[in-house]
């Protein structure tokens, strides 16, 4: 069942399909506060979302374009703020330079005028801790809301087991982001890929088990003399069709480097 509104979240969703395929998207509005704008394909639902509900700012969990599409029109439209990491402040200023299938995918980012994301952002009735969990990128943050263990996660859950991910992902940083958050107390994630887990430090628990998992079998194959190539051709024998489509900027071979790339270091 799709939910609507969840612990006073209003709950934005929609598919975005292309080439057979479909990425569902969430954008969530808590509290005047909309986290992420979704993509620029979705503006005007994005926008009439926006409108039924009001908004008073957007924080973002990162810079990536189905995170930040919306941004430029809903601040001029609404007059407000918007924050990011004071990392991605100068980048997004700028209109986004986005591959060819991503811009098919998701469509263009409009550049906008951003402040920095605070440590705390205290709402209305809420406040949320701004929590950095690199590794998706180096700007990632989440979004904590301690009293009602509600925790706004971007894509640093997305799937409780990972089989791709971009070439510009750091899967060792990203467990320690997890580690990071599994030392605070929430129940439910709101995830901008996977929607809202009531579940959700269990499943970001699992998570992070999958993939030390994963890297202790990497471990063991590289150890018994096989290749990176070789290793990813035996965890992951079948290749996905975004790995073609994406001209290989999504892959099971990234997670298989960056995990092994991480023993090289110890
Ligand atoms: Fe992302």
């Amino acid at each position: 069942m799709t939910l609507n509104e969840y612990q006073g979240v209003r709950i934005f969703n929609r598919p975005v399909k292309m080439l057979g395929t479909a990425l569902m998207v969430y954008v969530y509005l808590v509290d005047g506060m909309l986290v992420d704008s979704g993509p620029h394909r979705l503006q005007q639902s994005v926008g009439a979302f926006c409108s039924r509900w009001g908004i008073d700012k957007i924080v973002h969990t990162h810079f990536h374009e189905d995170h930040t599409g919306n941004t430029a029109y809903l601040r001029h439209q609404f007059q407000i703020p918007a924050y990011v990491h004071p990392s991605s402040l100068e980048r997004l200023q700028h209109n986004g330079s986005i591959p060819f299938y991503r811009l098919a995918y998701w469509g263009k980012r409009p550049g906008f005028k951003a402040d920095p994301l605070p440590n705390l952002i205290e709402n209305h009735s809420s406040r949320f801790h701004v929590i950095p969990t690199p590794g998706h990128t180096s700007d990632h943050v989440v979004f904590l809301d301690k009293e009602h263990g509600r925790l706004f996660s971007g894509d640093l859950f997305v799937h409780p087991k990972t089989r791709i991910v971009m070439s510009t992902e750091n899967i060792p940083q990203v467990m320690e982001s997890l580690r990071r958050i599994l030392q605070e107390n929430f129940e439910t994630v709101y995830c901008a890929h996977a929607g809202v887990i009531k579940n959700g430090y269990h499943l970001v628990k699992q998570k992070l088990a999958n993939l030390e998992a994963l890297q202790d079998q990497i471990f063991t194959l590289q150890e018994k003399g096989l290749s990176r190539k070789a290793i990813n051709r035996k965890l992951f024998p079948e290749t996905p069709p975004i790995t073609y489509y994406s001209f290989g900027e999504w892959s099971s071979h990234h997670l298989v480097r960056s995990l092994a790339d991480n023993q090289k270091e110890t």
